[in-house]
């Protein structure tokens, strides 16, 4: 590959492929296209300890431009891309400017789902997603009392968590009957349920939200179907993401909500790849499967620079993600989706014990609330196929290492 190589997204997977692409020895151009005013930063602490306050934005950074240029990498920050012309080898950008290129990586990452209510584009409703909707969000953190969250997933619970920090009223309105339904098991989101509201959170579940009432230019507050008001000074959606594949489906890759891509992150077009957000997995047996987590944007840039220089790295490992509300740390190995049996190892009690998911006597996966030693054995353990007999995982006293050894 001469290059030049563009990427489209500058988030943790765009700014891997272009740190892997210099790993695989690409010595060519690599174009680094971001459409925000910063270099590429990490998510995770925008709706935990960026919106505490507590971790500056400097610290956000995962490279700084001098680490960029360094590797030679030219980084265009405020910058968007128009359109992708796959046959003619081009970028458009949103200025008019054309830039040519010989391979192509997306990167586009995801947006907030709105919600389709009235009132939701008032001052004072907001979504979190980059730098600027958190600085938003503490800025009338500093006047609001009454916080309304709506959505019960890792982003509301997250930022539930971060505001009774600050000592403000909270209520969590969630349309499912758990939380974390998408991710977790009912057990895992039982306990969670309960820490909420110990904490102080009102949660309402199985409410739904129709819309958000006005006062002075303000946020009144938010309406229930049933008829219930919430008042609230401010209201913050946390109810799951849509991907950024509109360029690439224009362009004429094949999307199915994501941008599909192969184990190898490669697209339907070759010399295209895709990593992190924006994408959905194809799997051999027809399922797709979208992942949103740091490890799998990590994965899937790393593979995706390697299906630009030709080879092929299948991203194998154990998917894992995390959530941290309160000085909770919940972490989860493995998809455990279609499980037919639930063991608990520790004390729920205690809040120090997690989840094993089997099914047909095989470990698919583990949630753990403050175990992440438990986290990593089911990690290492799914990694090299192995895991315990649900017996085994149930008895604290059984040490995952002697199957590991
Ligand atoms: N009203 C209330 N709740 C709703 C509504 C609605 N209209 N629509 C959806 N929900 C709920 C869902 O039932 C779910 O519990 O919102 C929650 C969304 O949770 P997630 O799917 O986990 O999405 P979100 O919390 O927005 O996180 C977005 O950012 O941190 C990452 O990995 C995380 O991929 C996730 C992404």
């Amino acid at each position: 590959m001469q290059g030049p190589i563009i990427i489209l997204g500058a988030g943790q997977a765009g700014v891997q492929i272009a740190d892997s692409l210099r790993q695989e020895n690409y010595t060519g151009r690599i174009i680094l296209i971001g459409d925000e005013p910063y270099g590429p930063y990490q998510r995770p602490p925008l709706s935990k300890d960026f919106l505490a306050g507590t971790v500056t934005q400097d610290q956000l950074a995962l490279r700084t431009p001098e680490m960029l240029a360094k590797k030679n990498i030219e980084f265009l920050p405020s910058t968007r891309a128009a359109s992708v012309d796959l046959a003619a080898r081009t970028v458009s950008l949103a200025d008019g400017q054309a830039l040519a290129f010989e391979g192509l990586a997306f990167a586009t990452g995801c947006r907030a789902r709105p919600l389709p209510v009235p009132g939701a584009d008032l001052p004072g409703v907001f979504t979190l997603r980059g730098i600027d909707d958190t600085l938003r969000i503490a800025a009338a953190l500093k006047t609001a009392q009454n916080v309304a969250v709506i959505g019960g997933g890792f982003i509301g619970l997250e930022i539930a968590a971060t505001c009774r920090g600050f000592g403000k009223n909270v209520t969590v309105v969630e349309t499912a009957d758990r939380l974390m339904a998408r991710a977790v098991s009912p057990v895992i989101s039982q306990w969670f349920l309960e820490h909420h509201r110990k904490q102080g959170v009102r949660v309402v579940l199985e409410a739904k939200a129709v819309g958000i009432r006005e006062q002075d230019g303000g946020t009144a507050g938010v309406e229930l179907a049933g008829g219930e008001f919430i008042p609230a000074d401010m209201v913050v959606i946390g109810i799951g993401i849509i991907q950024n594949s509109e360029l690439a489906k224009e362009a004429g890759l094949g999307c199915k909500g994501g941008i599909v891509v192969d184990a190898c992150a490669r697209t339907s077009h070759p010399g295209v790849a895709a990593a992190g957000d924006c994408t959905v997995r194809l799997l051999p047996d027809g399922r797709s499967l979208a992942l949103e987590s740091v490890q799998n944007a990590m994965e899937q840039a790393k593979s995706a620079a390697a299906a630009l220089m030709g080879r092929e790295r299948p991203f194998t490992a154990c998917p894992w993600f995390w959530s941290d509300q309160y000085e909770v740390k919940l972490q989860m190995a493995g998809l455990s989706a279609g499980y037919d049996r639930i063991v608990i190892r520790g004390s729920q009690e205690d809040g120090a014990f997690s989840a094993f998911y089997f099914r047909d006597g095989t470990m698919l996966g583990s949630d753990s609330v403050n175990q992440p030693k438990d986290h990593m054995a089911t990690r290492r353990m799914l990694d090299k196929n192995l895991g315990p007999t649900p017996e085994q995982a149930a008895d604290s006293a059984f040490n995952f290492q002697t199957l590991l050894k």
